[in-house]
């Protein structure tokens, strides 16, 4: 059951330097990298490369899950960076998320561009793996961190913020937090038949959603650094 962690802006992995993996879908973002989580040894990519070259709508998804199918990953967890929608996420809280709104336009979205021999369309119902996500709370409760056992994870295009009308529309819509990046890396990985789960924290009030009337980008970069310790505890419980 080999387990890999895809890690977002910053987030709890170091993938080596190297060549990265060229696949039928083009290259993935880096090299393919090792790391021991808990009892697990799990391979790392790093979504956005080496360099944080890839932002969110150029992420090549297909070739990263490609690339990690081919190295006979049977397990992803991804870390996300997130805004809080709803008033009672705060800066550094972490979220397990259960469900997915894709907003996203204009990424290679699928592996199944052609019906080459009978329609495929996957059964996307609950788009995270229930064993993983179990998983991944319970070496929360191991590693003594509180998390929000249910989440809405609205996926926006980026690389821009959102506006505050957007956000009020997300919330409307039933999301709980938004980020860039969980899709189309999901349903890939469902097309490759991977079990995938997410863990998500919480970097920023979403655009708005604290009453502001701006986004301090550095202090998401901040929160965002701050945040890939937590990740890195939650991940070392792993069983
Ligand atoms: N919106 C979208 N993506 C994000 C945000 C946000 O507020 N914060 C971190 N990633």
């Amino acid at each position: 059951m080999t387990l890999a962690v895809i890690g977002g802006s910053g987030l709890a992995v170091q993938a080596p330097a190297g060549e990265p993996m060229d696949t039928p879908y083009g290259r993935a973002s880096c090299a393919l990298g090792e790391a021991r989580f808990g009892s697990n040894t799990a391979l790392v990519l790093a979504r956005h490369g080496l360099q944080h070259e890839f932002p969110p709508h150029r992420v090549n998804y297909r070739a990263n899950i490609a690339a990690l199918k081919s190295a006979g990953v049977s397990r992803i967890i991804a870390t996300y960076a997130v805004g809080g929608v709803t008033p009672d996420l705060g800066v550094a809280d972490l979220v397990i998320p259960d469900q997915i709104i894709d907003y996203t336009h204009g990424r290679e979205h699928t592996f199944f561009d052609e019906f080459a021999d009978e329609p495929v369309h996957i059964d996307f119902t609950q788009p995270f793996d229930a064993k993983l996500r179990q998983s991944l709370l319970e070496a929360a409760q191991r590693a003594g961190q509180s998390t929000t056992d249910h989440g809405v994870y609205a996926c926006t295009q980026g690389p821009r913020l959102e506006s505050a009308a957007e956000v009020v529309r997300l919330a409307r819509d039933g999301a709980t937090i938004v980020g860039m990046t969980a899709m189309p890396e999901a349903a890939l990985a469902r097309e490759a038949g991977i079990a995938y789960a997410g863990i998500a924290v919480v970097v920023n009030p979403a655009a708005g959603a604290d009453g502001g009337d701006h986004i301090d980008e550095s202090a998401l970069w901040q929160s965002i650094a701050d945040a890939s310790r937590r990740f890195s505890e939650v991940l070392s419980c792993l069983d």
